[in-house]
């Protein structure tokens, strides 16, 4: 397929800390690899090799793991010292010769079908085409309303749940006639959402929405990411498999580096453990990341909680329900 991406991965993912308070949230594992991984090799199958990574917060630790595994892809890099928003991290990544780019929010885990939603943008011939899945509760995203065609009727960005015009949302996954680029300018601060697509469907801009039933999951809230890990290793609706690495327990519902050292006399269960985790004797593990680095020695409790990087919990604590920065002691 003859088009270039840009993925959108400079965002400061706060919502997703302490997880990604030392690892970007591109990076965070899925299944043992890290989550771009998935979402690169799923463009490579449709023949996308091309790809820029908008990057900003955490970026060196980005651009050092694909210039060691870039998956036989072109990649290329921008960086902004401070987030530009959607439309201006687009603007900065846009190579000025391509005519049209798929657009992809780094965060979106998804097997749309990218081939039929750009058949579909070329015979629409629209200016942009939103991939769109429905959600019971749509507030937290774009919402669109379209007509029989798909043409986009109206775009609100996060409204209130009594006044969605929809159950449709923008899946941040996009094709953009870069045309639309025009409208914005470069080096600054500008939300597509915000500040571009309400204007360009007041002028009647031709904008249209492709609906999609494809499994779709946003990995920006803890909850979320726990659940793409689990729906994968269960192996719910997915398209395209990931590779397979680290242990897996699906009896147990538990996703381990192969990396981790974890006591034979532990429990863990409905867990995620990422690199060098240390589990010590008798301890418990449950429903619960432990990213890298972290030590749980022996006889602790921990259950429901966030561990980020290299935290050290001592012999006999419990951790209950906490979400606890990297490098932190907790006795
Ligand atoms: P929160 O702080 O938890 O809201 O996360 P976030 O900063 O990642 O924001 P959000 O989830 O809204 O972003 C969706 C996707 O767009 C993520 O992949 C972000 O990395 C990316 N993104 C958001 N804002 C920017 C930006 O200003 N520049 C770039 N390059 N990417 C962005």
């Amino acid at each position: 397929m003859n088009i270039k991406a840009i993925i959108l991965a400079g965002g400061k993912a706060t919502r997703l800390l302490p997880l990604t308070e030392k690892t970007p949230k591109s990076l965070v594992p899925v299944l043992n690899t890290p989550f771009l991984d998935h979402v690169l090799l799923a463009l490579k199958s449709y023949g996308i090799e091309d790809v820029t990574i908008a990057c900003g917060h955490l970026s060196t630790s980005l651009q050092e793991h694909y210039a060691e595994n870039n998956l036989d892809l072109n990649i290329s890099f921008t960086y902004e010292e401070s987030p530009l928003g959607t439309g201006g991290a687009v603007v900065n990544a846009w190579d000025k010769q391509t005519q049209t780019i798929l657009v992809l929010n780094g965060d979106i885990f998804s097997d749309i079908n990218i081939a039929d939603l750009l058949a579909f943008h070329q015979k629409s011939q629209s200016q942009i085409t939103f991939s769109l899945v429905t959600l019971e509760d749509p507030s937290h995203y774009g919402v669109l309303e379209i007509d029989i065609n798909g043409r986009v009727l109206s775009f609100t960005e996060k409204p209130k749940l009594e006044e969605a015009k929809s159950n449709l949302i923008n899946a941040g996954i996009y094709i953009m006639e870069t045309s639309v680029l025009q409208m914005v300018t470069a080096d600054k601060f500008t939300s597509f959402e915000q500040d571009i697509f309400p204007i360009l469907l007041a002028n009647g801009a031709p904008i249209f929405g492709f609906k999609s039933n494809a499994y779709w999951i946003d990995i920006g809230k803890p909850q979320d990411y726990k659940q793409l890990n689990f729906d994968l290793l269960n192996g719910k609706v997915c398209t395209f498999a990931p590779r397979p690495r680290g242990i897996y327990n699906t009896e147990k519902q538990n996703i381990i580096s192969d990396t981790a050292i974890i006591a034979s006399t532990s429990q863990i269960k409905n867990s995620i453990i990422w690199k060098d985790v240390k589990v010590g004797n008798r301890a418990i593990v449950d429903d619960s990341v432990l990213c890298k680095h972290v030590q749980i020695s022996a006889d602790c409790y921990i259950k429901s909680s966030l561990l980020g990087q290299e935290v050290y919990v001592k012999e006999g604590h419990q951790v209950i329900e906490e979400k606890i920065d990297a490098g932190n002691v907790f006795s």
